[in-house]
């Protein structure tokens, strides 16, 4: 093992968007990154190295390892086993028990009731049967996801009412399952942290969330009104990192329930990654979480997590924006990911940070009319 106190080189397992805005958050740090991906043009090439294979392939896992004196990953379907077979040489971080953890939702539900932070009323299911008896119990409307593979709302199914069993059942794909009563939110709200190697942990503002189609679409941050539930998060987001002993950045992703005084949290989901909640971190943080992530996995200390200012995120999402758009909001910050254009698929974002939340919001609107955030799946 290489001396951790002197990493230079930091491998990331997938070259996504996330790899390539970790790449370009490592450079000024004087770190340098090699992205591993089977495409050879994926995002992460636009901003490192990109060492050309499959996250099964061992040949391609071994020459990351070499090249590199820690690795990271930027997505959470990294085959547990490949991150272990890394492991065995180089430094890997987050530590592979929370790719493990966040692959399986009924693991990541297990864990929040071991710590304590609640979370929607759910059952695990493995067979049609048994989720004709989870429907009866929990109750109608439900969501029926799959334990493993789901993102952006896929590998889910509504279930209106008990008699949708088995519609649910195929559309899932007949797979281990978990079937989460459906609350009725007031908002959804994430956290985003990092926590260093000493243990030291920087939390970030809640933010704001909105979804269409499974998908996110805006988030703003500072969240509003927050009121006690900055802490509640804090304290989930604490507790999971030191149950994980979590090196980087993580998101977990909660559901407000009630308003005012007696508002709550439930935990949803956590992302053992830089999120997409936390982007905005970018241009409207003192420190991204992409600096953060970056910092944790080379030794150094955290930047503060502080807000510049009042910042919303838009997703661009099945077509690219037009140069007329982005020159009618050239205070925004547009990110693009390099990738072609497909029906549901994330292809960049574009950041506005306000001095007041009114203001940001009017540059909100202003998008939403401008750009694609949502469009057929
Ligand atoms: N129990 C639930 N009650 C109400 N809405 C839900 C529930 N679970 C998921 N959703 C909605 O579906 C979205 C996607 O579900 P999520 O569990 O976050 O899966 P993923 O993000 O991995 O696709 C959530 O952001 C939320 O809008
Ligand atoms: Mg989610």
């Amino acid at each position: 093992m290489p001396d951790p106190r002197v990493i230079q080189t930091i491998g990331i397992l997938g070259g996504g968007q996330l790899a390539m805005m970790l790449a370009e958050a490592a450079k000024p740090l004087g770190l340098v990154c090699v992205a591993l991906d089977p495409n050879p043009d994926c995002p992460a090439s636009h901003a490192c190295e990109v060492i050309v294979g499959g996250y099964t392939d061992a040949e391609a896992l071994d020459r990351l390892a070499a090249r590199c004196d820690a690795v990271t990953y930027e997505f959470e379907n990294v085959p547990v086993a490949s991150a272990r077979r890394i492991a065995t040489r180089k430094p890997v971080y987050p530590d592979p028990i929370a790719l493990e953890t966040a692959q399986d939702r009924l693991n990541e539900r297990r864990m929040f009731e071991r710590l304590g932070i609640r979370s929607p009323e759910m059952r695990a299911v493995a067979s049609l049967d048994e989720l004709a008896d989870a429907a009866a119990s929990v109750g109608a409307p439900a969501i029926l996801k799959s334990r493993r593979e789901g993102y952006d709302g896929k590998g889910q199914s509504v279930l209106r009412s008990p008699d949708d069993a088995e519609r649910a059942w195929i559309a899932v794909g007949r797979v281990p399952a978990i079937l989460d009563r459906m609350v009725s939110f007031e908002r959804e709200l994430s956290v985003i942290a990092t926590r260093a190697r000493d243990g030291s942990v920087v939390v970030y503002p809640l933010n704001q969330n909105q979804h269409a189609n499974g998908i996110l679409c805006v988030t703003r941050a500072p969240a509003a009104e927050t009121g006690g539930l900055q802490a509640d998060a804090e304290a989930a987001a604490r507790a999971i990192l030191a149950e994980l002993n979590y090196v980087g950045t993580l998101a977990v992703e909660f559901f407000q329930i009630g308003k005012g005084e007696g508002a709550t949290l439930l935990a949803n989901e956590i992302a053992p990654r830089v999120h997409n909640t936390g982007h905005w971190t970018i241009e409207g943080a003192r420190t991204s979480q992409f600096e953060n992530h970056m910092r944790a996995v080379a030794g150094i200390e955290l930047g503060p997590g502080d807000p510049l200012g009042h910042a919303a995120m838009v997703n661009i999402i099945g077509a690219h924006e037009s140069d007329e758009t982005r020159d009618a909001h050239a205070n925004a910050h547009w990110h693009d990911y390099h990738k072609p254009a497909r029906a549901g698929r994330k292809l960049g974002h574009v950041t506005v940070v306000g001095s007041s939340p009114g203001e940001r919001d009017r540059a909100v609107r202003s998008l939403l009319d401008a750009v694609a955030v949502g469009g057929p799946a």
